[in-house]
């Protein structure tokens, strides 16, 4: 697929066909995680993949956000969890920024992009029970756990964060290129 399409087809999927995700399609796109650009080249993100689905089950239970409305009914349903995780011991804040979190999250993106390229669709979850995770999967206190990425096939009709459903933000709304990118300084807004 040519990059440009992958970028316009990308599209957060909570709901999945009933098809499981091959072998060769993981590999393909961990493969892109793992070569991911890192802060000092340290790659801390590590991705546990989760395919059984009790394991799914368990750790698919509904999060919230801190108003407890984001409850993501949807996630136990998807054919893979990936729990994308950093090794937060090995860096230190740097103005205010950790590097932990960036490098997983650039991994992590890296994945959603290529995971589109193969026909697979993914979502990225933030609201989960985090203690419930970790205690799941055994992962270690010194990792951090940045978020879930559900993994499947799209079913016909991709499903719809539960949050935007009630309060009617269409999840395709965008930032116009004016608010996106400044110009030379924070006040320019066009580069004429
Ligand atoms: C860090 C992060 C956390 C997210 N958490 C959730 C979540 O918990 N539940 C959910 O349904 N979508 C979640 N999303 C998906 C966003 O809602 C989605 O990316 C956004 O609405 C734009 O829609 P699009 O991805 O289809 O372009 C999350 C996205 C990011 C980047």
């Amino acid at each position: 697929m040519e990059f440009s399409e992958v970028i316009e087809r990308r599209r957060s999927v909570r709901k999945y066909a009933d098809l499981s995700v091959e072998d060769a399609k993981l590999e393909y796109v961990l493969e892109a995680a793992r070569t991911a650009p890192s802060a000092e080249n340290h790659q801390l993100a590590t991705f546990v993949v989760v395919r059984d689905p009790e394991t799914r089950a368990i750790i698919g239970r509904p999060g919230s956000t801190q108003d407890g409305k984001w409850i993501n009914r949807w996630l136990a349903r998807a054919p893979v969890i990936i729990v994308a995780c950093g090794d937060r011991s090995k860096t230190a804040p740097h103005h205010g920024v950790d590097f932990w979190q960036i490098d997983t999250a650039i991994a992590t993106e890296h994945l959603v992009l290529a995971a589109v390229d193969v026909g697979l669709g993914t979502c990225w979850v933030g609201a989960f029970d985090e203690p419930l995770v970790r205690t799941t999967l055994a992962i270690p206190q010194q990792v951090g756990i940045l978020a879930l990425l559900t993994m499947g096939y799209p079913a016909e009709h991709m499903g719809v964060t539960e949050r935007l459903t009630r309060t009617v933000v269409r999840a395709d709304t965008r930032k116009t290129m004016s608010e996106l990118a400044r110009w030379e300084t924070w006040q320019r807004h066009d580069h004429a």
